[in-house]
């Protein structure tokens, strides 16, 4: 559902206070919204919404731990209570798991992972879109996905291409059946993506892994840095610009939001042409 006049309305972001999903907050500020960043991270957090709230924005944190339902519905509690009203829902917190082949990631990998980046996108849905479609108001779920995954997994992070291929299909199935019910809500699939490297928090994601889920045995390889790779040559995409997309794609009411780019169309094809060969459409490529 296209939302052509963001001002006044109210974005909710799940990850708000880093990366991402913080320069979705500057964009969203930028027109005027009403904004509530929910993190587990309280000193990001904490800063994210004093530097808003120090431009001059309409800004509250909450701290939240999408892996827990409880914590998601508290959050949709607190906003409705505030707000009485949610016009945007990025379910944007992911996080990025040690890489390993397959077989060798352990169960607490494949649990954390899953239980941030799928199930907390499940919580989201299930804590805000009833309360949005009774509101009555326009809507829209924006769920952050990733190119590495449904259009084009890279085998050596596979539980996170995983992830990111549940997360497209869990919003290709929401969007059709919110359409189906010709709701005022609809959702929207978000792929981070560019000409080159995002510098994220992802590449730090342990920081906010929880005890209980603690890896099982020590990385064997050095972690990888957004600088060694810049440092190869691989230039650094400009996160306002992503978040510009996304600005732009909800007025538009575009279900894919993605940079426009001549290699997702070439490597969508390449697969298609493989998958109708009988052929495993996927292979290992080494970053930079
Ligand atoms: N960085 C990339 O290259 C890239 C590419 C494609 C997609 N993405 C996706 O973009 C999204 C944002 O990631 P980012 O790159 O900005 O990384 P980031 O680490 O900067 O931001 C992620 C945020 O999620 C928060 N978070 C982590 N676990 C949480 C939990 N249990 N509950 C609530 N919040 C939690 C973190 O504290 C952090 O603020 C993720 O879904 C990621 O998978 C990133």
């Amino acid at each position: 559902m296209p939302i052509e006049d963001l001002a006044g309305k109210v974005a909710v972001i799940t990850g708000g206070a880093s990366g991402i999903g913080r320069a979705l907050a500057d964009a969203f500020a930028a027109e005027g919204m009403k904004l509530v960043l929910a993190d587990v991270e309280a000193p990001a957090l904490d800063q994210a919404v004093q530097d808003l709230r120090d431009q001059g924005h309409q800004v509250m944190g909450v701290i939240t731990d999408v892996t827990s339902p409880d914590s998601v519905t508290a959050l949709a509690d607190d906003v409705f209570a505030a707000h009485g009203a949610v016009h945007v829902l990025c379910n944007n917190a992911g996080v990025g798991p040690p890489s390993a082949k397959v077989w060798a990631t352990t169960a607490n990998d494949w649990r954390w992972t899953f239980s941030v980046n799928v199930f907390g996108v499940a919580h989201g849905v299930q804590a805000f879109v009833p309360r949005m479609l009774a509101s009555g108001e326009p809507g829209v779920v924006v769920n952050t996905s990733s190119p590495d995954g449904p259009i084009s997994p890279m085998p050596q992070a596979s539980v996170y291409a995983c992830t990111k291929a549940a997360v497209t299909v869990l919003t290709e199935c929401l969007d059709a059946q919110l359409t189906a019910d010709g709701a005022t809500v609809r959702a929207s699939v978000f792929y981070p993506s560019g000409k080159g490297l995002l510098d994220t928090g992802l590449w730090t994601s342990d920081r906010n892994r929880p005890d209980v889920l603690a890896r099982e045995r020590p990385r064997d390889t050095p972690a990888m840095t957004v600088a060694a790779l810049h440092a190869r040559g691989i230039p650094i995409q400009p996160l306002d610009e992503l978040a510009r997309l996304v600005v732009d794609g909800i007025r538009d009411g575009r279900f894919v939001m993605i940079l426009p780019s001549d290699q997702t169309g070439a490597t969508l094809r390449t697969r298609l042409d493989k998958v109708l060969r009988n052929e495993n459409p996927t292979e290992v490529h080494e970053l930079g």
